[in-house]
This record gives C-alpha cells, sequence and structure tokens, in this order.
C-alpha cells in the first residue's frame, strides 16, 4: 500500500537525520528554489550556521531511499511523497526547517506553501541564482573533485535540461546571487526569522 511504504520511507529518513535542533513555539520553514550548481546547499549551510534549522537536502535525502537513484518520475514521486509527510511531521514538532530542493515548478511549490499555510508556520521562500558561466565552472570542478558532503549527481547538461522547467515563484520571495557576497541576504532572512 503507497502510504505504507511513504510511513516506512519516513521513518528510514528520520533516522538518517541524527541530530535535531531544539523545537520551537514557531518554527519558521525555508524553502530554496534553484538550478543545480547555483549554490542552494552553499547557502543552506551557510544559513543553518547562523540560525539552529535542519537542513532537509533532497539529494542526500534522495540516496537514503535509493542508494543508487535513477532520477526516474516514479522514484522522485515516491522521494517527495516522504519528504511532503516529512516536513509536516517535523513542523508539528516545532523544528524549523529548510528545505534544500530545486523546487523548481510553481505547481511543485503550492504543495509546500499548502502545508505552510495548513499548519501556520511562518514560510520564507529564496530564489537562488548565479551566471551560467559560473554554474558551469562550479558543475566541471565538483565533477572533478567528488568532494565529500556533495550529494548531487547534477552536471551542465542535467542544468542545460531542467532551465527549461524553471518557472517564477508567484509569491514574496528574497532572491540570492551566490557569485556575489550572500551575507546581506542572510542577515535579512535572520532579521524575517525573528520577527
Ligand atoms: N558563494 C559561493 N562561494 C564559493 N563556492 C560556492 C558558492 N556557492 C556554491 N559554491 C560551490 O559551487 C558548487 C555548487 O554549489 P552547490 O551549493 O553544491 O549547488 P546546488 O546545491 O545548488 O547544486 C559547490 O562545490 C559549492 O561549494
Ligand atoms: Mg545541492
Amino acid at each position: 500500500m503507497e502510504s505504507a511504504r511513504a510511513a516506512y520511507d519516513v521513518e528510514q529518513l528520520i533516522e538518517s537525520l541524527g541530530q535535531f535542533p531544539e523545537p520551537e513555539a514557531e518554527p519558521s520553514f525555508i524553502v530554496v528554489s534553484g538550478l543545480p550548481g547555483t549554490g542552494k546547499s552553499f547557502f543552506c549551510s551557510r544559513l543553518a550556521e547562523r540560525l539552529p534549522f535542519k537542513i532537509l537536502e533532497s539529494d542526500a535525502l534522495r540516496r537514503t531511499l535509493f542508494p543508487s537513484p535513477s532520477y526516474s518520475a516514479e522514484e522522485s514521486a515516491q522521494l517527495f511523497q516522504a519528504i511532503h509527510l516529512l516536513i509536516e511531521r517535523l513542523l508539528k514538532k516545532g523544528t524549523p526547517l529548510i528545505l534544500d530542493a530545486t523546487n523548481l515548478s510553481e505547481r511543485y511549490r503550492e504543495r509546500l506553501y499548502s502545508i505552510a499555510e495548513r499548519l501556520n508556520v511562518r514560510l520564507i521562500l529564496v530564489r537562488v541564482e548565479a551566471p551560467p558561466q559560473v554554474v558551469y565552472e562550479r558543475l566541471k570542478a565538483r565533477k572533478q573533485k567528488e568532494k565529500s558532503g556533495n550529494y548531487s549527481d547534477a552536471d551542465w547538461q542535467v542544468y542545460q535540461r531542467m532551465k527549461t522547467l524553471v518557472q517564477k515563484i508567484q509569491r514574496n520571495h528574497y532572491v540570492v546571487d551566490t557569485s556575489r557576497d550572500i551575507t546581506p541576504v542572510i542577515n535579512k532572512i535572520m532579521r524575517a526569522v525573528r520577527r
């Protein structure tokens, strides 16, 4: 049964996540959106250094459920079904969250908006971007290094394919260009979270 499988997946993901920050009465939910190599994971870890947030990195969670990922539509559907349940479970508990995933389509983001609305938590949206030339160099370097802590397989070809899927965020959001100083946006988000 699909829901039983999803419940099992959520348990697996929770087990893989390690420590959680202290629950809060009014946890915020930060969602980043951006193409591969734009610096989402980099930006999210810089944010989490300043704020006690748990990062849900879809690339890492995918590997927990699928050690050799295929990136098929079915795999992604199963993954995100589990991620949505996980988000809901953790926000209900009061865990402040950052969702680090490409989140390119508005229809997909609608699911996240509705979770935040239903649970009445503050939703902070961030579009992460970088000039294509910078992304090209980064993805080339990321592929060569295969450094630990990188869970993404996406390369320049994947970037170009996904570029066609980008949809504007139809709500208030922050924009950060990670080829420049990211501190001003981090500071703005910190103020928004504390408000
Ligand atoms: N602001 C930055 N300064 C320096 N290196 C960065 C910056 N943003 C990203 N990178 C590097 O570029 C590569 C791609 O960034 P990453 O955060 O993995 O992108 P994404 O998660 O969006 O696919 C990584 O090796 C990362 O360390
Ligand atoms: Mg990433």
